[in-house]
């Protein structure tokens, strides 16, 4: 692969014996300010392993580094200051891209492995809200990164389809709803009813236990429960998959926490023959003292199973059926204690694999400075949130380019793009508090400033009359590129694997979505500096340049899961 620190590594290997290139290439840095270079490396780090101060590697290395990729270099204060040679950079690094167009990005470093990604994984008969769609959006990324470096994935909805609260619902829609309401207003009408549930509880706690007889009732498989719970999951289940449908998500498996109902009982007898189960007070438990961790509740003392009871069955059943080489779970970070725990049980069982679980952890979405809670009505629908969206950017198209083709489908596509990236470009880490501004703010770092970006791109090579099929390296000279806005721009495109590293290093989808917004500023410079389609002998090299940032663009927002606008 054609990556400029990969090929400056490997060099600088040779002259560095005791370090692998893999260790150097994580030291070289891009420098802010194009007077130290290119490129550095900081020869700090390297002075311990080495026994000679940094002046005396840095001057070394700058005698010794000779290859293709590099103009000159300079050793200065303890850094080897490295310039790229640009005919290179024209002849390899822009002939890579224009050779791969879509396919540039992707390598099959990874094929003949196996990942599986748990996301999503709303709760039936709750509102998808927003905490669901960054799982949603966070691991419909990871998934596409690992495609990008030839994993096999599957991608499984982990639905939240079973528990007390369908007690609780069954018992709510008895008493404050019909057949009717229900089959007219869908999900809406099953949470109106299981925050009415809550309020009524309150005063009248013969509801809870009414609750858990209905709950019972179904673990039972009491022909009345299961045909609601059943009825109660395909109502929903249909406003979910709209859902999904806006976001261009679709999972391999859906298998849910119902479906390991009738799985889990061998689980439990495995903890019990390899001495791991304890009783307390009536219920089982695995012990974590050891591991400074609260017990791991395996059955209940009234005898039924819990949400980490299923993760472990459903981790097994993973393992036999995809034989998976990781196994992912993307939710927020509220849920680290449960994934530490269980993730020991599983090591506790005698399985190697265990240390193959990942809890991906997000942080919080709040709203307003409060908590999101179905309960309390605390939440946002996501449907609300993308018709609003659309609302706004239909508003901005019909004020500024009515008669736009198809401009409801593409108002979508950018309002929706606008919360997918909003959700992206932070730290997973970090917790949000959602504000319709910040989401829906067109300007500055944002999707729709991607998108428009993209359509530019397409724009411009639409009117060079160029299709994809027709654009290659023919007649190019490497002294075609004639200014430093051309140079700065290829620079970033050669970056596109290296982030994509990174961020399937990091399992960070907002490496890729802040790279974009750098892809974006330095193609708008050269845009707005340099004429494309009336320039002259360097016509053809500046289209080219243009097609590349389509595909580096285009594929970026294929992986954070936005729609490639053509035209808007
Ligand atoms: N349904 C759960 C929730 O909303 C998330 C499930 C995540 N996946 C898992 N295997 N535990 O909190």
């Amino acid at each position: 692969m054609k990556d400029i620190k990969r090929i400056i590594a490997k060099q600088l290997e040779k002259s560095i014996e005791k370090l692998e290139w893999t260790v150097i290439m994580d030291a070289l840095e891009y420098p802010p300010n194009p007077e130290m270079g290119d490129l550095a490396l900081p020869c700090f780090k390297l002075s311990k392993v080495l026994r000679k101060s940094p002046v005396m590697i840095a001057d070394s290395l700058a005698e010794s580094l000779n290859v293709d990729i590099v103009e000159r270099c300079e050793s200065k204060s303890g850094y080897l200051n490295i310039l790229l040679n640009r005919k290179y950079m024209v002849n390899n690094i822009l002939k890579g891209v224009i050779d791969k167009k879509y396919e540039f990005g992707k390598n099959d470093e990874f094929a003949g492995k196996t990942v599986c990604i748990d996301y999503s994984a709303p709760n039936i008969a709750k509102p998808f809200h927003i905490g669901h769609l960054r799982s949603t959006v966070i691991g419909h990324s990871i998934r596409r990164l690992h495609e990008f470096r030839g994993y096999k994935c599957v991608g499984i909805n982990h639905l939240g389809d079973w528990g007390t609260q369908f007690g609780k619902l069954i018992v709510a829609y008895k008493n404050w709803s019909s057949r009717q309401l229900v089959e007219e207003k869908g999900t809406e009408e099953l949470v109106r009813i299981y925050v009415k549930f809550h309020a009524e509880a309150e005063k009248d706690s013969s509801l809870n236990d009414q609750a858990r007889k209905w709950f019972s009732k179904l673990e039972k498989k009491d022909e009345e429960a299961v045909a609601l719970w059943e009825w109660f999951k395909q109502i929903s289940l249909i406003d979910i998959e709209k859902t999904y449908k806006v976001l261009d998500i679709s999972f391999d498996s859906y298998a849910g926490e119902s479906f390991y109902n009738d799985k889990m009982e061998p689980v439990i007898e495995e903890l019990k023959q390899k001495n791991l189960l304890i009783n307390s007070d009536g219920a089982m438990i695995v012990s974590l003292e050891e591991y400074n961790m609260p017990p791991c509740l395996i059955v209940k003392s009234d005898g039924s199973t819990l949400y980490a009871t299923r993760d472990i069955t459903a981790a097994i059943y993973r393992k036999n059926t995809y034989d998976f080489d990781k196994c992912i779970y993307v939710t927020a970070t509220a849920q680290d204690l449960h994934f530490k725990q269980w993730f020991k049980v599983v090591e506790l069982m005698g399985y190697e694999w265990a240390k193959d679980l990942i809890h991906v952890g997000f942080g919080m979405v709040s709203l307003g400075g409060a908590k999101l809670a179905t309960r309390e009505g605390n939440i946002i629908y996501l449907d609300d949130l993308f018709k609003e969206a659309s609302k706004r950017v239909l508003a901005i198209i019909n004020e500024k380019n009515p008669d736009m083709e198809d401009k409801e489908q593409k108002a979508q596509d950018i309002g929706v793009g606008a919360i997918v990236f909003s959700d992206l470009s932070n730290n997973r880490i970090k917790d949000i508090d959602f504000s319709w501004e910040d989401s829906l703010n067109f300007d500055g770092s944002t999707g729709p400033y991607v998108q428009y970006t993209y359509a530019r791109a397409c724009s411009v090579l639409r009117k060079a009359g160029l299709s994809d099929d027709e654009i290659n390296m023919d007649g190019i000279k490497s002294n075609h590129m004639t200014n430093d806005d051309e140079f700065v721009l290829l620079k970033t495109l050669s970056l596109f694997n290296e982030k994509i590293d990174q961020a399937l290093k990091d399992l960070e989808p907002s490496c890729i979505s802040r790279y974009l917004i750098d892809v974006c500023m330095a193609f708008n410079k050269f845009y707005n500096c340099h004429t494309i389609l009336n320039a002259q002998e360097n016509k053809k090299f500046r289209i080219l340049l243009t097609a590349a940032v389509k595909y580096v663009i285009g594929n970026g927002l294929y992986i954070i899961g936005l729609k490639r606008t053509e035209r808007v």
